[in-house]
Formats: structure tokens, C-alpha cells, sequence
């Protein structure tokens, strides 16, 4: 199965993971990035760059990741989600963000994504 972007990427998007992926798989968005599944091919080299560990194997992915699954799947192919393929600087708030756990609710969806 593919990797996948989790909650903690929210309100930080680091983009650090980027930069290494051979594949660029990574789409973005105003406060979160995903990955298209129809691309990766579980290199894993994105893993260890993030530095808040948000890049999961979607096989390993707990039940309160599992929903991100079917999101980044959803987020990759949205018109709106542009390719990213180099780090820029992150979020201004990232400092103050990359230590809470309970983000998915700033999560910023395009209309059509909603629900996903
Ligand atoms: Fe890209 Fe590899 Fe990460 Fe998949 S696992 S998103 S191919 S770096
Ligand atoms: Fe997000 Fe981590 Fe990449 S915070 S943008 S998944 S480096």
C-alpha cells in the first residue's frame, strides 16, 4: 500500500518530505499535503524527513490514521491540490502547532473533498 500524510502535517506542512521523493507523488493545499497512491511506490525515503512524523505505510496506519487513507487518495486527484516538488518554509505558526495532537478539524478541504 501507498505511504500516507496524517493529522500532524496540519498547520505545519514542513515540506521537507518533498524534496526526496523520486516519485513526486506530493500534492498541496493551504495547511496540509497528500500523497497520490496511483504514484508512490513505497520507497519510504519520505519517512524520515518529516519532523513531525506524519508519513505513515497506509498498511501500518492506526485506526484514527485509517481516515487519511481515502483522503489523501481524494486530495491527490482534486484540481485544486497543485504538485509540489521543493521545500519552501513552513507554516508561520508551525512552532506552536507541531506538538498538538488534535488537529483534523483545521484541516482546509476544497469543496469537493468535504466528507472525505
Ligand atoms: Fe514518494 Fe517514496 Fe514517499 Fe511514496 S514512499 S511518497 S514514492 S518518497
Ligand atoms: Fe507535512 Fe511532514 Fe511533509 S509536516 S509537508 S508531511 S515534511
Amino acid at each position: 500500500m501507498p505511504f500516507i500524510v496524517t493529522e500532524p502535517c496540519i498547520q505545519c506542512k514542513y515540506t521537507d518530505c518533498v524534496n526526496v521523493c523520486p516519485m513526486d507523488c506530493f500534492v498541496e493545499g493551504p495547511n496540509f499535503l497528500a500523497i497520490d497512491p496511483d504514484g508512490c511506490i513505497d520507497c519510504s525515503v519520505c519517512v524520515a524527513e518529516c519532523p513531525v512524523n506524519a508519513i505513515v505505510n497506509a498498511a501500518e496506519a492506526s485506526e484514527a490514521q485509517r481516515p487519511y487513507i481515502a483522503l489523501n487518495a481524494s486530495l491527490a486527484k482534486h484540481p485544486l491540490w497543485k504538485p509540489i516538488t521543493r521545500s519552501r518554509a513552513p507554516l508561520a505558526e508551525h512552532a506552536a502547532w507541531r506538538g498538538v495532537a488534535a488537529k483534523a478539524h483545521l484541516l482546509q478541504l476544497p469543496p469537493a473533498a468535504e466528507g472525505t
